[in-house]
């Protein structure tokens, strides 16, 4: 059970990432709860010695890309050495600077590809303070022992809550209103506008969005069904169903929250489409390719679909800009452009203050966690390490941090070195061709801590050594 000071730091932490105090919700993902709630030991709480980098001078972090206050605030509470910009870097500029960086924070538009970061030669981690992860080439940067953090979860309560105002705003046609008045034309109808109070929604992929949504639908009275590849415990009184059949043939609202997959593509398409109700609405917040749209748009023409909610797309322009959703992107956009009762929006699902917010906090803790205690966990390219904390009391003890190449016969090296040592505990794993160990040592003198730097760094298939102490 978390104690009352955990809540008190919780609150402060929402508080900071909300921004306001009355602000109403925000949705803290697993991972960024486990921070907050992790067991003794995990916490970096008034009983864990704060480690110090040997061998290392004061972090510097570059900022890329206006990345939120949140991370700013937490990184400048650190004590590390922060650089902002608004803008991403012209490539020159960027190589520039990462060289002389241990940490870079950026978003979507700075590209970190392996030109650049064999420029980089003190980085030790790259917060992506966004989602998707693929302007990083995240293999050459294991190879260089540089970890890459991300985001994935903290934008699931803005994707849900777009998708409860869509269901409405289908149900009640209020596109369609809306559109019209803007024309200059009244059109007081109500056949076929529903309450939504009652119906049937059937979210596939219960996951991080989809489970949200089923409380917020609940909410409304709506009767919650789901379909997922997994057996997930259900939240209030939604139902999980077997196939993805049965979903389609109860569902008066069908709503899509799976990740994109070779098995996702065309999820829906035309047989699934035939085998629902008449009349129902199909939403997609989730991935552009899981639905089949010239199918979507064929249904929605014979009058089966009655209304749609589309967020993403399977090419989407690259930038803002008016022209751009066009039949050059995608062959079917003016056919799709040209239906009723669709909603059309250029994926904004996860875009909201309050997902920014919350983004800024879980990157920003996860690179704090990663340098100063040396945890992978949430990693995208790395082993996932972490141990529990040193105590206080251990004045002699040192972490080590040893990242090396995936091969047999390092950690006896490696042991060998620490055996002159008491090895309290260590933990190691591998990915693909890299592995992490991390160890913490006692019976170690100041004085020995650069000899036991050197030894290490001067093993074989070594990638990269901290040592924290
Ligand atoms: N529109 C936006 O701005 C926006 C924002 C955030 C996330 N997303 C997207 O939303 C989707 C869901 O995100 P999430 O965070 O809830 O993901 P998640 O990983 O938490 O949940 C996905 C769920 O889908 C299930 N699943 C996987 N394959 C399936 C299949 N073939 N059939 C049924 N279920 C299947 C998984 O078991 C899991 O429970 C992802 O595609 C994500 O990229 C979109």
């Amino acid at each position: 059970m978390a104690s009352p000071q955990q809540i008190k730091n919780l609150q402060q932490t929402f508080d900071r990432a909300l921004g306001s105090p009355n602000a109403v919700s925000t949705s803290p993902s697993q991972s960024f709860l486990q921070n907050q709630f992790r067991p003794r030991g995990f916490s970096t709480s008034n009983q864990a010695k704060p480690l110090k980098p040997f061998n290392t001078e004061d972090m510097k972090i570059l900022l890329l890309e206006n990345v939120n206050q949140t991370a700013i605030d937490i990184f400048n509470g650190q004590g590390y050495q922060v650089e902002f910009y608004k803008t991403s870097l012209p490539e020159d500029e960027l190589i520039e600077k990462i060289k002389n960086v241990h940490a870079i924070g950026i978003r979507s538009k700075t590209k970190l590809t392996e030109k650049v970061l064999t420029a980089a030669k003190n980085l030790v981690v790259i917060g992506c303070f966004c989602i998707g992860t693929n302007q990083v080439d995240l293999d050459f940067a294991a190879s260089k022992g540089v970890a890459v953090f991300n985001s994935p979860f903290s934008n699931s309560r803005s994707v849900a809550e777009l998708v409860i105002a869509e269901i409405i705003t289908l149900a009640r046609q209020l596109g369609d209103r809306s559109i019209e008045l803007h024309t200059g034309t009244w059109n007081k109808v109500s056949a076929k506008c529903w309450e939504v109070r009652g119906k049937t929604l059937g979210i596939v992929g219960y996951g991080h969005i989809g489970s949200q949504l089923s409380v917020l639908a609940e909410a409304l009275g709506m009767n919650v069904l789901y379909y997922d590849v997994v057996m997930i415990m259900a939240l209030g009184n939604s139902k999980q169903v077997p196939t993805l059949d049965e979903l389609l043939s109860k569902a008066d609202f069908i709503t899509l929250h799976v990740p994109a997959t070779p098995e996702t593509k065309n999820l829906l398409s035309t047989p699934q489409f035939a085998a629902m109700k008449d009349g129902s609405y199909v939403i997609n917040a989730s991935r552009g390719t899981v639905i089949d749209i010239p199918a979507l748009i064929a249904a929605m023409k014979s009058g089966k679909i009655a209304g749609a909610a589309l967020d993403v797309y399977p090419h989407e322009p690259a930038k803002n800009g008016a022209g751009l959703f066009s039949d050059d992107l995608n062959s079917w956009a003016s056919e799709l452009t040209s239906l009723r009762n669709l909603i059309l929006t250029p994926h904004i699902g996860g875009s909201t203050e309050e997902a920014q917010s919350a983004i800024g906090v879980e990157v920003g803790t996860a690179l704090t966690k990663y340098i100063n205690e040396g945890a992978s966990v949430g990693a995208v390219n790395f082993p996932e390490v972490a141990l529990r904390s040193l105590d206080l009391d251990q004045q002699n003890s040192v972490r080590v941090l040893y990242i090396h190449q995936n091969v047999p016969g390092v950690l006896k090296t490696v042991n060998n070195i620490l055996g002159n040592h008491n090895i309290e505990k260590q933990f190691t794993d591998s990915q693909g061709e890299i592995a992490y160990l991390i160890a913490d040592i006692s019976d170690v003198d100041q004085g020995d801590i650069k000899s036991l730097y050197e030894e290490l760094n001067d093993t074989p298939y070594k990638i990269a050594v901290r040592l924290l102490y």
